[in-house]
């Protein structure tokens, strides 16, 4: 499969076969997160990989409000430390840097992503959850930024239909 093929390719998956998903393939996709650009290089993103038992009691805890993600056999909190981009911008403020982190974190799964759809397995960006919850559970700092987390599983459906903009929507030429 090429990179165009992968974009094509992937949907939200919503629906998960209960078949684990093996280490080495979790590894393959957190190198592709890992080869990506960033600004300055950064490289803020970070990953809790959480299999069985943490999703377990993030179920108990009710971080996520919708029930499919506790189906997933893994899921990625993906999370950064603003403070990383002190070095390399001193000036800066907590808020340009959660900015930053959130940028770059996005360009990094994207690529891990894509790299998923490949290895065929279904994935689903999940922004709605208590993320205070989840940080207080999984031991993350209060001033970390926690973008998302990301259900990875092997497909039980197909994804809903793609609804997108018309190419002409999206861009202007200039002379
Ligand atoms: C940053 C981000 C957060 C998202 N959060 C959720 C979510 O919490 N729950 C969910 O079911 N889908 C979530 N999605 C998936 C979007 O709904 C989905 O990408 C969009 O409808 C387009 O569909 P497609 O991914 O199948 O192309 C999220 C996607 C992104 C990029």
């Amino acid at each position: 499969m090429d990179v165009k093929e992968a974009i094509e390719k992937r949907k939200s998956i919503r629906a998960y076969q209960a078949r684990d998903v093996p280490k080495e393939i979790v590894l393959e996709l957190i190198d592709a997160a890992r080869l990506a650009p960033t600004g300055k290089n950064i490289q803020p993103l970070r990953i809790k990989v959480l299999g069985k038992a943490t999703i377990e009691r993030l179920k108990q805890a009710q971080v996520f409000p919708q029930e499919f993600v506790y189906t997933a056999p893994v899921i990625l909190i993906c999370y950064g430390n603003p403070d990383v981009y002190l070095e390399k911008y001193p000036d800066s403020t907590y808020e340009q840097n959660v900015l930053r982190t959130m940028r770059d974190i996005s360009i990094q799964t994207a690529f891990l992503m894509l790299r998923a759809t490949e290895l065929g397995l279904g994935s689903c960006y999940i922004g709605r959850m208590d993320k205070e919850k989840a940080k207080e559970l999984l031991g993350i700092p209060k001033s970390y930024v926690l973008a998302y987390a990301i259900t990875l599983g092997y497909p039980a459906e197909e994804g809903r239909p793609r609804a997108r903009l018309e190419l002409e929507e999206l861009y202007e030429e200039l002379p």
